[in-house]
């Protein structure tokens, strides 16, 4: 038994050091830094005023360019989101600033206005005029963005993260990422630089300026402030069911505690019977 257990520790002393020494071989990049969210941790919530501001900031900067085409209008009145009433998603749905696309009664291509069931429509019909309209890139639907997107933390972070329950790589480079531009690089055409985007160029401007979208609530109308809100936000449109996940586990937990100690005090009851178990 002792002699399998230095094995075991011996194997893993030596995983541990190949692990340290494999070489780098993703590409160059600046790693995003660490960003405080309201979501993050075992007990990391959503902050309803924060996913509304970010909606704001979405429609009225990204919607111009990108979808969110896996979000229905309904959804945003659903529990664990923005937390809009179904009125105020259904006003938001009415005055969209893009049509539904769909086929008219007499076979023809038609819009009509969007309704609450349906999905957000985006600014194009589909890819081939997105790139058109982009110099041959599409600007990507952003509803799963904050999924899709991370980077390698390496050793030894990954080993941490697993404690600290650190999950919002996403999250940390969405934001590094909007407000990552860099003025006075030489940068092919069409292109601007981008300090954390993988490989520098990326073909999508700098969007978000200080000041440029009006919050009612006196938040700082800062770049900085905006990229946080509407990475929160598609931190929810990528994981709409965070909270009720968070939820579960935690109850999940309780639960096999308390079923430890039930299990345990039977044990001993029924064993104090023989002599010699306690
Ligand atoms: C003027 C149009 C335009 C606007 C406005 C715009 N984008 Fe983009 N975006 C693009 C294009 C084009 C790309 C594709 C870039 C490429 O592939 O080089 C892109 C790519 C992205 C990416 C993917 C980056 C990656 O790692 O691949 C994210 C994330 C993104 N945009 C988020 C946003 C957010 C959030 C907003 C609103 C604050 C926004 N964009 C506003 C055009 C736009």
């Amino acid at each position: 038994m002792k002699r399998l257990s230095l094995r075991l520790a011996a194997a893993g002393l030596l995983g541990l050091g190949l692990l340290a020494a494999a070489p780098v071989t993703a590409a160059e990049q600046v790693p995003p830094p660490r960003a405080s969210w309201s979501f993050s941790g075992m007990f990391g919530l959503y902050d309803r005023a924060q996913l509304q501001r970010g909606f704001q900031v979405y429609k009225e900067v990204c919607a111009a360019c990108h979808g969110i085409g896996l979000v229905s209008f309904r959804n945003l009145s659903q529990p664990g989101g923005p937390g809009f009433t179904d009125p105020q998603a259904a006003a938001i749905a009415a005055d969209w600033l893009h049509k539904v696309r769909e086929i008219g009664d007499d076979g023809q291509p038609a819009e009509r206005t969007p309704r609450l069931a349906d999905r957000i429509p985006g600014p194009f019909a589909n890819v081939k005029a997105a790139e058109a309209a982009h110099g041959g890139k599409a600007p990507p639907d952003l509803s799963l963005m904050a999924k899709a997107r991370s980077y390698e933390r390496g050793f030894p972070w990954f080993v941490f993260d697993i404690f600290t329950m650190y999950q919002e790589q996403g999250a940390d480079y969405l934001k590094a990422f909007l407000t990552g531009y860099e003025e006075g690089h030489e940068t092919p055409p069409g292109t601007n630089y981008n300090k954390y985007y993988p490989g520098n160029f990326v073909s999508m401007p700098n969007v978000l300026q200080d000041g440029q979208v009006a919050y009612t609530d006196g938040t700082p109308q800062t770049a900085r402030q905006y990229a946080s809100d509407v990475t929160a936000f598609l931190m929810w449109t990528a994981e709409p069911h965070l909270e009720a996940r968070k939820r579960i586990g935690f109850q999940v937990l309780a639960f096999l505690l308390l079923l430890f100690f039930l299990v345990y005090f039977t044990k001993k009851k029924v064993w104090s019977r023989l002599e010699g178990h306690a």
